[in-house]
């Protein structure tokens, strides 16, 4: 493990990566391969020099690859399922979440996110949005959306895991369910520290955003982790 200071206490990555891929549809999207690599592996050993130990969720009959640093459990049947069998997995003091979906993680931003889950015990990656916004009707622009203070969030996102525990169980309570994290401990009125993220984080979801992936990797893979 880096000399990450930050926190007392142990740290786990929990990747989800049970999703089925059918937007991409190329199979179950972590173990798709870019310039070589799985989005999984690649995930994985972003993770590994900052963390403990790192846990995946795969999907049912997808065991994980051999050499993979990390301990496989079976993810749930929602993206916000996989996550809570992950955190019943690891005792962890501290727990970085991360889909498997997004392949290039530059170091700087797991270290930002250290720090701010020690001050505040909640903090995503997130990046301003730069794009104009608007709220469409069938098809047409209705009304323009002001994007100051507009943030795309991002994952990793950064817990205490007792924190990440109880917005979970408070959820599943209810009956909500949600697309990341962070959402469940905002809900709940607490504080999530949004940090900055990094355009190279996106998600790969459709065809188009795997070609997206393969001239990032080449760049990437030549200069290991820019900073
Ligand atoms: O579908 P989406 O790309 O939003 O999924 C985000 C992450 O959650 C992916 O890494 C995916 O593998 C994971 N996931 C999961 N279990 C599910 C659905 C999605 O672990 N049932």
């Amino acid at each position: 493990m880096s000399s990450v200071c930050f926190l007392a206490g142990r740290t786990a990555a929990l990747i989800p990566a049970a999703g089925s891929g059918t937007r991409l549809g190329r199979g179950p999207k972590a173990f798709v391969e870019v310039a070589g690599q799985s989005l999984l592996a690649r995930s994985v050993a972003a993770l590994v020099p900052w963390v403990d130990e790192v846990l995946v969720a795969l999907p049912e009959g997808f065991p994980l690859p051999p050499g993979l640093p990390a301990q496989a459990i079976l993810g749930g049947a929602t993206r916000q399922e996989s996550v809570w069998r992950l955190l019943h997995a690891t005792t962890a003091d501290v727990v970085l979440v991360h889909d498997a979906a997004r392949p290039f993680l530059p170091g700087a931003v797991v270290t930002a996110l250290l720090e701010a889950v020690s001050e505040t015990g909640a903090a995503t990656a997130a990046l301003p949005v730069a794009d104009t916004l608007v709220r469409g009707e069938r098809g047409r622009w209705a009304d323009l959306v002001p994007r100051e203070d507009l943030w795309a969030v991002q994952t990793p996102q950064g817990f205490r895991r007792a924190l990440l525990l109880r917005a979970h169980a408070a959820a599943r309570a209810e009956g909500f369910g949600a697309t990341d994290d962070a959402g469940l401990i905002a809900r709940l009125g607490l504080p999530v520290r949004l940090v900055p993220g990094d355009a190279r984080l996106f998600k790969v979801t459709t065809p188009g955003d795997l070609a997206l992936a393969q001239a990032v990797a080449a760049v990437w893979d030549a200069t290991c982790d820019a900073p």
